[in-house]
């Protein structure tokens, strides 16, 4: 079981997408067991799989199940803060599927609720949340049946004792930035900040992906992406002297409309099959 989590602290640069269609993608595309866990507040995950715009409510059977996933205290936060209350080294609570969503045979999910928006400001013991997604883990991959070959972490654009949690235990984290001039300054302050605070950092492997990325004809990158990939590249070396491994790829995610209504559907959308495509086959080398 591989765990996979995507951060960046600037918000908006595709965590969110990326984290969902690289999931549907192995799960739809390579026939991969794969697990989303959505620990943001905001919910943008929860919200864009499963809610139906149109009607102004979630989807009939997810609104069902989510209800009652909520009403039976079934939630990631309850595991979590139960952990936290709670004393030893293990994890006294239920992982059951009135805790994970069956979207289809190979993709499940854990949604996320606002209630997460309280989580600093509740917990009293850290250090405890911080070591909770290694026991959750541990539980999870030797004490069910549930047999997943990735766990994907939605990660908000900010840091927290859970956020902290799950880049710890991460084995590759993605880092998406968008063609602009954050693309290199960003991921150097963060990944320096991270490192004071995670350590070591990184136990996992490091990729960052270019998203939003303009392109020619669909195909080549406009010299104003190609400038500022190449600007990632180089922020890739001063990080590098920190002793701080990291992969800056080549392939990039186009910048298209389409990509939200992408979200909700159970196929993979074959417009960005070849560009997932090509990312995995450099991700997979970084966390296998
Ligand atoms: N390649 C893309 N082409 C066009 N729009 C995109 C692309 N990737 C993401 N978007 C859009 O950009 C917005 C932000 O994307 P997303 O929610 O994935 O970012 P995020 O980093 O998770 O944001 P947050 O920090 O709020 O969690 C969404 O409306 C999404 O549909
Ligand atoms: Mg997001």
């Amino acid at each position: 079981m591989k765990i996979i989590s995507a951060i960046n602290f600037k918000g908006g640069v595709g965590k969110t997408t990326i984290t969902w269609l690289l999931a549907k993608f192995l799960a739809v595309k390579n026939q991969k067991n794969v697990l989303v866990v959505d620990i943001d507040s905001q919910m943008c995950l929860t919200l864009a799989v499963h809610f139906d715009e149109e009607k102004g409510r979630f989807k009939k059977d997810f609104e069902s199940w989510y209800l009652q996933h909520i009403k039976n205290k079934k939630t990631f936060l309850d595991a979590l803060e139960s952990f936290e209350k709670g004393k030893g080294n293990f994890l006294d609570y239920p992982i059951s599927a009135s805790m994970i969503y069956k979207m289809s045979e190979k993709l499940h999910f854990i949604p996320s609720t606002d209630d997460m928006y309280w989580l600093e400001s509740d917990i009293s013991n850290r250090d405890r949340v911080k070591s909770f997604v290694k026991v959750f883990l541990n539980k999870l991959e030797h004490t069910t049946n549930f047999d997943y070959d990735y766990v994907f972490f939605d990660c908000p654009a900010y840091f927290n004792a859970l956020t902290h949690s799950v880049l710890s235990n991460s084995d590759l984290i993605i880092i998406p930035v968008n063609p602009d001039v954050f693309a290199s300054t960003d991921i150097n302050e963060m990944l320096e900040g991270l490192s004071r605070r995670i350590q070591p950092l990184p136990p996992a492997k490091i990729g960052v992906v270019m998203n939003k990325a303009k392109t020619m004809r669909d195909v080549y990158l406009t010299p104003e992406s190609k400038k500022f990939l190449k600007d990632a590249k180089q922020a890739k070396t001063s990080i590098e002297h920190r002793g701080i491994s990291i992969e800056v790829f080549d392939s990039c995610i186009p910048e298209k409309g389409d990509i939200k209504k992408a979200m909700p559907t159970e196929k993979f959308p074959q417009e960005f099959e070849e560009c997932f495509s090509s990312l995995w086959s450099k991700l997979k080398g970084l966390v296998e």
